[in-house]
Order: structure tokens, then C-alpha cells, then sequence
């Protein structure tokens, strides 16, 4: 199939990005994993043994960092429309986080308890349509609030990607109800020209 001018100027800036060439040395899935290096760095929010849950996992960068810092004792639930090959200290559960299954697979999972972190770097697939990509990507976030108010610990974070645009300012405001503290981060991993931004949402007031 030929190759179309945008996907030919993607490939090319793919190929020339450091993020890309770091992750292939490194090893890592994907170069999102450096954005949550980053973001362990400077917000101190993965420690040994914790149990975190990583919502659009795919390919599996964020959860092979996550794996790593929770160790041994610890374990990541990570969950994904997609397939995920396996990791060390992860467990996976394919399904759209849209629908009851992976809901109540989840709570299966926990078995009663809760998790002391939940980290979300889903997307939806973008249509192109503006509008209807930002009110999905501000549907994924209702979401993944609605899970954190079910099986997050009180005192724990939340830390995701959002978009901004029409509805973030609301949902920030909705977010600030439920946490002591959000901050906005914007990861040297996330190309500038994008909207993306990343929450952290510490202090859940349960
Ligand atoms: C930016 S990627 C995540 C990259 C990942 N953090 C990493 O480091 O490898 C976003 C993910 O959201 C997933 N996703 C999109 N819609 C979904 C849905 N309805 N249910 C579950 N996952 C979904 C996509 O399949 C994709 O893998």
C-alpha cells in the first residue's frame, strides 16, 4: 500500500525521536514509559508492594515500569482493549473499560481490597472529529474517576492523561472534590504540539 505524505512525516519523525531510541535501548515498550518516569519522579508515586492498577496499558510501557518499582511484593493489574504480552509482577485483563466485564473482572481481582494507586494513560482511537475525540477522551476520564472512587484506598493517588479542551476545566473541578491536591504536569515525553496533559491527583479523600 502506498504510503501517504502524513503517515511518511510520522514514520520519519518517529524514527529521529530520542524518546523512541532511548526506549529501544532501555527496553521498554513504548517511549510513553519516560513520561511516567517522569512523573514517579517528581510526584514519589510508586513504592514497593503497592498495588496499582494501569488502565489502557498496551503495548505495556507504563506497566513494565510500574512492575519493576512495586517489585516482588507488590503487583499492577493492568487492563486494555487490546492484547498485552505478558510482564513480570503484572496481571492482565483484556476488555473495553467502557463495559460492566472488565468492571466486575477488576473487582474480582481485588477481591475486597484496594489499590494504592491507579494510573491511566488511555486513549480513545481518534476519528479525527475534533469534538467527538475530546468528549471521549472526557468520558474515559468519568470513568476511570468512577473506578477510582470505588477501588481506590483514601490518602492514594490518581494519575492520568487528559486532553484540554472542552469539558477538562470541569472535570478538574470535579477532580478537586475528590483529592486533597491536583497538579498538571506536562512530561518532556509529550510532544509540545499536543494537548495532552497529565493529572496527579493526590490525597483521595475516599
Ligand atoms: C497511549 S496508549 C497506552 C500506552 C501505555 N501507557 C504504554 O506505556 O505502553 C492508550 C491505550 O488505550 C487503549 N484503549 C482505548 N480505548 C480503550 C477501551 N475502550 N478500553 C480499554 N482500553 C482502551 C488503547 O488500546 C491503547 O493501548
Amino acid at each position: 500500500m502506498a504510503r501517504t505524505k502524513s503517515s511518511a512525516s510520522w514514520l520519519s519523525r518517529h524514527l529521529s525521536d530520542p524518546f523512541v531510541k532511548q526506549a529501544q535501548k532501555d527496553g521498554y515498550r513504548s517511549r510513553s514509559a519516560y513520561k511516567l518516569l517522569e512523573l514517579d519522579e517528581k510526584d514519589r508515586l510508586i513504592r514497593p508492594g503497592m498495588r496499582v492498577m494501569d488502565l489502557g496499558s498496551a503495548p505495556g510501557g507504563w506497566s513494565q515500569v510500574a512492575g519493576r518499582l512495586v517489585g516482588e511484593r507488590g503487583r499492577v493489574l493492568a487492563t486494555d482493549i487490546l492484547p498485552m504480552d505478558p510482564l513480570r509482577n503484572v496481571d492482565f485483563i483484556q476488555g473495553d473499560f467502557t463495559g460492566e466485564a472488565v468492571v466486575q473482572q477488576v473487582l474480582d481481582w481485588l477481591g475486597g481490597a484496594k489499590f494504592d494507586l491507579i494510573i491511566s494513560d488511555i486513549a480513545p482511537n481518534i476519528t479525527g472529529i475534533d469534538s467527538a475525540d475530546q468528549g471521549r477522551s472526557i468520558h474515559f476520564l468519568e470513568l476511570a474517576l468512577d473506578t477510582v472512587r470505588q477501588t481506590l484506598k483514601p490518602g492514594a493517588s490518581f494519575a492520568a492523561k487528559m486532553f484540554q479542551g472542552s469539558g477538562s476545566e470541569q472535570y478538574l473541578k470535579e477532580l478537586r472534590t475528590h483529592f486533597a491536591k491536583v497538579l498538571i504536569r506536562k512530561p518532556a515525553a509529550s510532544r509540545k504540539e499536543s494537548r495532552e496533559v497529565y493529572l496527579v491527583a493526590k490525597g483521595f479523600r475516599g
